[in-house]
């Protein structure tokens, strides 16, 4: 059972790109299986960074990579990143390929959530205001359009005229603002689809084949889980399942192939956008987190907000996801404290309580308890192997195992390719 599937066990920006680039190195296929360019992910190869947002990091280890069914892709972003990578020297054109049914973000789908996100006003989600929530929205509702469908160039010309007089009086009727043209939109999608024609490929098939072929298959999750559409803190999520179990679903694999499920955790906590947060911490502690570990958002470049690690977060990931491993992340940055609280439960209005809540109410009301574990004053980021960090960060470790019951399989203590230790 070769497929291997990494997701992100917080709200997302976990290092899920790092984990990622690790494990491919011996992946022979590397397939994202939901949400957009609302991801970033981060890699650093020597000096130079590259920060993806719709190609599988994968795609830096010279491997096949492919964007699945259950992704929203913009067009326009997608030739751009590759454009980008392929200046760069990256072999983005022989080695990606796109699933027919992924769905389309369209332009009016970045235009109403923009307009929406500002009608919401100081109840906004904070979104990434890329699409991707209308763009779901439109699948759900059944009148998406699927990379498929740019094949047929009449058909498309006839959905999109109906489906740009529909948005148009959201636009001019709900939001105000100016229509679109929907001929202008089919001419630019048609000019898209000339160049990425020949990597259009169906995902679940092309992921069977290598599965069957005893391949190993590396799942690239985005987001987080605490970002999940049903599982996250709804209503401050994405609008996808970032779940191990959305592979299924998104891919059109059986779940049997699910060998390995890796979590990453970063060794405290971050969020972007608005919601509840209950180990954030207060700004002068958060800043200087911040800097250490670049806590800036890889797509929109925000202030990340910090938190210590909160064990009920992570231990909810494990069961949802049902993670067989936890990569821990960003161990490094908490190298420059006396001693380090770690979240091992919840009260509310009282009362303690053993699982993270699903209503956003009652977390907005949890306070975290805290169990304060002595930190190491060493510098980690030359550290390679686990016998070798301080005690007091091989307890650090140990606890967190402990607090979630999944085992550790890898530390990152910095952002190079080689700042790792398998543990
Ligand atoms: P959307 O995915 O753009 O609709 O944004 C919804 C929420 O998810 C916002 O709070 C975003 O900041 C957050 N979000 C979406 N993708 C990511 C990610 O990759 N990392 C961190 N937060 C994300």
């Amino acid at each position: 059972m070769p497929a291997t599937v990494v997701v992100g066990s917080q709200w997302g920006d976990e290092g899920k790109g790092r984990v990622v680039d690790l494990l491919a190195a011996d992946a022979d296929l590397i397939v994202r299986y939901q949400g957009g360019n609302n991801a970033g992910h981060t890699v650093w190869v020597g000096d130079e960074r590259f920060a993806l947002h719709l190609i599988p990091t994968g795609i830096l280890r010279n491997k096949p990579c492919l964007l699945g069914g259950g992704m929203v892709i913009d067009l326009g972003v997608l030739l751009k990143e590759e454009a980008e990578l392929t200046a760069r020297g990256v072999a983005v054109r022989e080695n990606l390929r796109i699933g027919d049914n992924a769905h389309l973000i369209l332009p009016y789908h970045k235009l109403v959530e923009a307009a929406e996100e500002e009608r919401r006003g100081s109840r906004a989600i904070g979104t990434t205001r890329r699409g991707i929530g209308p763009a779901y929205e439109d699948k759900i509702a059944r009148r998406g359009l699927r990379v498929g469908d740019l094949a047929d160039p009449k058909r498309l010309r006839e959905q999109l005229s109906d489906l740009v007089s529909y948005k148009n009086l959201l636009l001019e009727r709900i939001y105000a603002q100016p229509g679109l043209d929907a001929d202008e939109i089919c001419d630019d999608l048609l000019s898209k689809y000339e160049q990425i024609a020949g990597c259009v490929c169906d995902a679940s098939v092309a992921t069977h084949q290598a599965l069957s072929k005893g391949r190993r298959v590396l799942f690239e999750g985005a987001h987080g889980t605490m970002l999940d559409i049903d599982w996250g803190t709804y209503p401050f999520v994405t609008s996808s399942n970032p779940l191990s179990g959305a592979v299924t679903a998104g891919i059109g694999v059986g779940p049997q192939w699910l060998e390995r499920i890796v979590g990453a955790a970063k060794a405290y906590t971050t969020r972007v956008g608005a919601g509840p947060f209950p180990t954030e911490v207060a700004e002068d502690v958060a800043s200087k987190m911040r800097d250490t570990g670049g806590e800036y958002g890889t797509t929109t470049g925000r202030a990340r907000r910090i938190g210590w690690f909160d064990a009920m977060v992570v231990r909810k990931s494990a069961r949802i996801n049902g993670l067989s491993a936890l990569a821990i992340t960003h161990l490094d940055v908490l190298s420059q404290f006396e001693t380090v609280p770690v979240c091992v439960g919840y009260t509310c209005d009282g009362e303690a309580l053993s699982e993270f809540p699903n209503d956003i109410d009652v977390l907005s009301r949890c306070q975290p308890v805290y169990e304060s574990l002595p930190a190491w004053e060493e510098d980690i980021s030359g550290v390679r192997s686990f016998s070798d960090l301080p005690a007091n960060a091989q307890a650090y470790v140990r606890k967190i195992e402990e607090l979630v019951a999944v085992p550790v399989s890898h530390i990152l203590v910095g952002r190079q390719r080689d700042q790792s230790i398998i543990v």
